[in-house]
């Protein structure tokens, strides 16, 4: 693996971009999807194209991948939300092959038509059993951006608002959106703000759906979930968390940070994602049966796509009910180690944010680096997100390290040595 800041004028050819710029064009011919070929061959030409890259099996704390030139790397991961390691966990496998020779490779079906099967029934129960509340019921999406967009659309109609928190992720944004609902922004985590904007809204006559997370996917802070169901109540706004960043991680039964908040009797909605944690693919909204029996019969994204796919529901079962005992217990107490220690070896040397939980930050800012920052992150051995807008603000670009309960002690250290040395070399380390 060598360094590679040896072609500076290619490097600004392809990295005075930013991910917007292609996508404001108007008019019959397309200028924007030319200009994007252009931009995308100079980026192939200087072999820099980090993203899309080819994983060559399981997303282990060990990782090998190989780029659009053929070039192979062998990386430390902390690109992949596989949180537990369900993955590629024996048992979770055994369990989704048993689950695939007896059902198939795919629903082939509409949940509400032909695409159900027992096993997707079981989880259901399981999860409802997990979270031990009484009429609550499971409604299962083939993924975390459906339950959101499904569940959302569904259940605001036009003329009713949606509050989102600044930070919401992408599906949160996209489920209002389709909703047709009337949308309000609130300061990340800003409660006072939150009030603000609820006593403005007609929360008389119309319906209110208030949003936030659990664990928030690009700060890595958590949630002020008490208090923002507090006040949504005061003035009768319905609550959704997604904890799709913290189920099975967050709270001491692995129930998510509305667990670790006692705020589980308070929370109307609860969406969960099967591709972090579980280790698998899919999501769910968790709630009281009258809203999830409506939500099955309603969600677009459910009503009019197949349904999750039955082998990998197999392995979810397994998941789950790893994470709910002794396995889970000890993985959780791993995984907060292990990110307090990757912390305490970023913290005060480079910005991470408010970072508190398994996803930590390093804010570089200008997303133009983007593109060298990756390249020279993968050479240095590490396979690592970075996000730029629109997925967070403008000149608030980040590398996002996922840390799992899987990592060693020297993978952190190595994650971390790694990163402090790309912030010295791209000049991003704290004064
Ligand atoms: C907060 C949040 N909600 C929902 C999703 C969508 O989940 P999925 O990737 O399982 O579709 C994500 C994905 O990263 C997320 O971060």
């Amino acid at each position: 693996m060598t360094e590679r800041a040896d072609k500076p004028e290619m490097m600004e050819e392809y990295t005075d971009y930013t991910l917007d710029m292609f996508s404001r064009s108007v008019g019959r011919d397309h200028a924007e999807i030319r200009q994007f070929a252009k931009w995308r061959k100079l980026v192939e030409g200087a072999d820099s194209y980090t993203f899309e890259v080819s994983h060559l099996a399981a997303q282990r704390p060990k990782v090998a991948i190989r780029r659009e030139s053929g070039e192979e790397f062998d990386l430390i991961s902390f690109a992949s939300y596989n949180y537990l390691g369900y993955s590629y966990h024996p048992e979770v496998l055994a369990a989704a092959k048993e689950a695939l020779d007896l059902y198939g490779l795919g629903a082939t079906g509409s949940p509400l038509l032909n695409g159900t099967f027992q096993i997707h029934k079981l989880l259901e129960e399981r999860i409802v059993d997990f979270f031990g509340q009484e009429d609550y019921g499971v409604s299962l999406f083939s993924s975390g951006y459906g339950a959101n967009v499904g569940v959302i659309s569904a259940f605001i109609h036009k003329g009713d608002h949606v509050v989102l928190d600044r930070s919401s992720h992408a599906s949160l944004i996209d489920g209002a959106i389709l909703s047709q609902g009337k949308i309000s922004l609130f300061r990340h985590n800003d409660v006072e703000f939150l009030e603000k904007v609820l006593k403005r809204l007609d929360h008389k006559n119309s319906r209110i759906l208030v949003c936030c997370e659990g664990v928030y996917s690009t700060d890595g802070d958590y949630g002020h979930l008490k208090a923002i169901g507090e006040v949504s109540k005061k003035y009768g706004a319905t609550v959704l968390v997604d904890e799709a960043h913290s189920l099975l991680v967050a709270g001491e039964n692995g129930r998510g940070v509305c667990e670790e908040q006692g705020v589980l009797d308070e929370v109307d909605m609860i969406i969960a994602t099967f591709s972090k944690s579980f280790g698998g693919v899919g999501g769910c909204l968790y709630a009281k049966k009258d809203i999830t029996n409506y939500i099955n019969y309603y969600a677009r994204s459910r009503m009019f796509s197949c349904a999750l796919d039955p082998a990998v529901t197999g392995g979810l079962v397994k998941a789950l009910e790893l994470a709910a005992g002794e396995d889970g217990r000890r993985k959780r107490k791993r995984i907060i180690d292990n990110a307090n220690y990757l912390r305490s070896k970023l913290e005060g040397k480079v910005d991470i944010g408010s970072s508190t939980s398994w996803i930590v930050p390093v804010i570089y800012g200008d997303e133009r680096l983007t593109l060298p920052l990756s390249d020279y992150l993968q050479r240095q051995g590490i396979d690592i997100s970075l996000m730029m807008f629109p997925a967070v603000p403008k000149n608030r670009s980040r590398i996002r390290a996922f840390v799992t309960s899987e990592h060693s002690l020297e993978q952190l250290e190595k994650g971390a040595e790694v990163l402090l040395k790309a912030a010295d070399k791209f000049n991003f380390l704290l004064e």
